[in-house]
């Protein structure tokens, strides 16, 4: 793994100037390879099929593959041997039992653990093909592709505006700041609440508001897939249903995985579910049948509630 970046930040570093002016997920995928980091993100490119000649995610194909993977905190197996598929424009929620490795595997996937020490993985995790731990893969890319929302909301000491923009800034972003400021934040429906108010400090908004803007600043970077690690244990009830509906709508067009201690949230939200247990998997299937038709006795204890 690489322990080189020791920069520990929820905004990729880099100096891309590639940076795309407008969202279009339905743009080809473009590499993220070190080769290539010009291209990262600009919808102009060539893109992955074309560069890679491995085809774009579809619906036969999902758009991420977890492959027997396992990641050891130096020789302590957190995650063992997992393998499910994460299919595109759906919601994928991950669940278990605490210190089960849901968090451990969704930093996996956007090389996150990368900056933890002694962390090692074996397996391998595909997206569109590409094996993001494969020697020409760019961990800065793959970031900015793989954005992520953690559980406490973490804006930066600095305006609503900035917050949004400085991501895209120093990437080079050379469409319209104010633009995409308003779009991300429209995205992540907190717009109407701050839209007179993009220039007072991000902490003086309200937990479930920073949230919306940690969100926001994600969208702003406009990956291609969203984690998110617990995005609501923080929140009220109403904050929480906020972020439901805005997940609900984001799917059309973002690719969503999230662990979550509610089974509530997972039945209502995703339309696929992995149960995790001592960093096994133990069963991936359609929420619907992993909540009503378990086929583990262990899964349906744990969604019943009668363990965990
Ligand atoms: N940086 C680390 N160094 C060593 N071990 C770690 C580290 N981070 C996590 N672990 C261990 O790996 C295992 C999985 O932890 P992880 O945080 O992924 O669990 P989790 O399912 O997300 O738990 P929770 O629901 O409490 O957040 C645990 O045994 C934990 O103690
Ligand atoms: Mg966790």
């Amino acid at each position: 793994m690489n322990t080189s970046e020791t920069n520990f930040t929820d905004m990729p570093n880099c100096s891309n100037k590639g940076f795309p002016p407008q969202v279009n997920p339905s743009a080809p995928m473009p590499n993220i390879t070190h080769c290539d980091t010009q291209a990262v993100g600009n919808e102009k490119t060539d893109g992955d099929a074309q560069t890679t000649g491995k085809p774009e995610a579809t619906e036969q194909q999902p758009l991420l593959q977890l492959k027997q993977v396992s990641i050891f905190y130096d020789n302590n197996a957190a995650v063992r041997k997992t393998s499910f598929p994460i299919p595109k424009h759906k919601i994928t929620a991950i669940i278990g039992p605490s210190g089960c490795g849901k968090s451990t595997l969704l930093r996996a996937i956007n090389r996150m653990n990368d900056f933890i020490p002694n962390v090692r993985l074996t397996g391998k995790i595909l997206y569109n093909n590409q094996d993001l731990y494969s020697k020409n893969v760019d961990p800065v890319a793959v970031r900015r592709r793989i954005g992520m929302v953690f559980q406490k909301p973490n804006p930066f000491p600095k305006s609503i505006y900035k917050n949004i923009a400085w991501g895209p800034g120093i990437n080079g972003y050379q469409g319209s700041m104010p633009e995409l400021v308003e779009q991300s934040l429209k995205q992540a429906a907190l717009w109407n609440e701050v839209k007179n108010r993009l220039h007072d400090s991000a902490l003086s908004l309200s937990g479930g508001q920073q949230q919306r803007l940690c969100i926001a600043r994600t969208l702003a970077m406009q990956p291609d897939i969203l984690l998110m690690d617990e995005p609501c244990s923080a929140l009220d009830p109403i904050s929480t249903a906020h972020i439901e509906d805005l997940l609900f709508k984001l799917k059309s067009n973002y690719t969503i995985v999230i662990v979550t201690h509610s089974m509530q949230q997972a039945a209502r939200i995703s339309d696929y579910t992995a149960f995790m247990e001592t960093g096994h998997l133990i069963e991936y299937g359609d929420t619907d049948q992993v909540f009503t038709l378990p086929k583990q006795k262990r899964t349906e204890e744990y969604v019943t509630g009668r363990f965990g």
